[in-house]
């Protein structure tokens, strides 16, 4: 059978075209590790990820030297947490999924790049080499706001860097004669211990104490002032510890209007 030369150059140009096809896919999934979402992860229900162990309260958490893993939520029109702090000179594993359409997590100017879709979970490991700043968009059009939803990486010094959460609480009425007590909780979300510094700012005075708190754990200091000192009126507190701020304010009252409501609370029986 003769076949037209043309025709055999066309039908070589197909062939070559169609595995070139083929190994650009293969390349792409093997070399690359491009992988469809929710490939290796298990599902979780859109609907309930206020309770879900992982992202219940999305954000980095350390999890070997070096090692990160960043929780994200993509939700109309925001992602969650919208600013995501990580060291430079670490590996982050980023697993994102979303609250309620498709979402993409895209970093600007980077091949950072993932689709997110309802009730899977998107993974990609990503190697921060140096401090900088990055853009978030989501490019999936996901409805009138789409073009506002946006986020931050913020890759910091590795020595800035900590994962400390502070907690404290005061009461927020005392009587003249009481000791206004602030309980202080510095949670350490790194696995390296840390050794910080809590300060009490208060109207009239400052306090400091240096808290050491191991790795994964939390500790608590107590500040106490003396209702007298501070005299009647509101006066706000603010504590610090590791660029964390936590304020409240307290009220001291005299002794006069305490028993007046202490009067009103138990119907008029005070006099007992
Ligand atoms: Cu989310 Cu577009």
């Amino acid at each position: 059978m003769n076949i037209h030369t043309y025709e055999k150059l066309w039908l070589v140009a197909a062939m070559v075209l169609i595995v070139g096809f083929i190994a650009t896919i293969t390349y792409g999934s093997v070399a690359l590790g491009i992988t469809m979402v929710g490939d290796q992860e298990p599902t979780v229900e859109p609907g309930e990820l206020n309770d879900d162990e992982r992202f219940g309260d999305p954000g980095v958490e350390h999890v070997g030297e070096n090692q990160y893993d960043a929780y994200v939520v993509a939700q109309t029109f925001a992602f969650r947490p919208e600013v995501l702090e990580v060291p430079a000179n670490s590996d982050v594993t980023f697993y994102v999924t979303s609250r309620d359409v498709i979402h993409s997590y895209s970093v600007v100017g980077t091949n950072i790049n993932t689709m997110v879709i309802p009730g899977e979970v998107a993974q990609m490991t990503v190697e921060f080499d140096d401090p900088g700043e990055y853009g978030v968009v989501c490019n999936e059009y996901c409805g009138f706001n789409h073009h506002e939803m946006e986020g931050q990486i913020h890759v910091v010094p590795e020595d800035e860097f900590t994962l400390t959460e502070l907690s404290a609480t005061a009461p927020d009425e005392v009587t003249l004669d009481e000791d206004v007590t602030i309980d202080v909780t510095v949670q350490n979300g790194l696995l390296d211990d840390i050794e910080t510094e809590v300060t009490l700012e208060s109207a009239n005075e400052t306090m400091e104490t240096t808290l050491s708190v191991a790795g994964d754990t939390s500790e608590e200091t107590t500040f106490t002032l003396e209702a007298s000192e501070l005299g009647e009126g509101d006066h706000d507190w603010t504590v610090t510890a590791d660029g964390e701020e936590v304020s409240g304010t307290v009220t001291v009252m005299t002794d006069s209007e305490d028993d007046a409501d202490d009067a009103a609370a138990t119907g008029g029986d005070a006099d007992e």
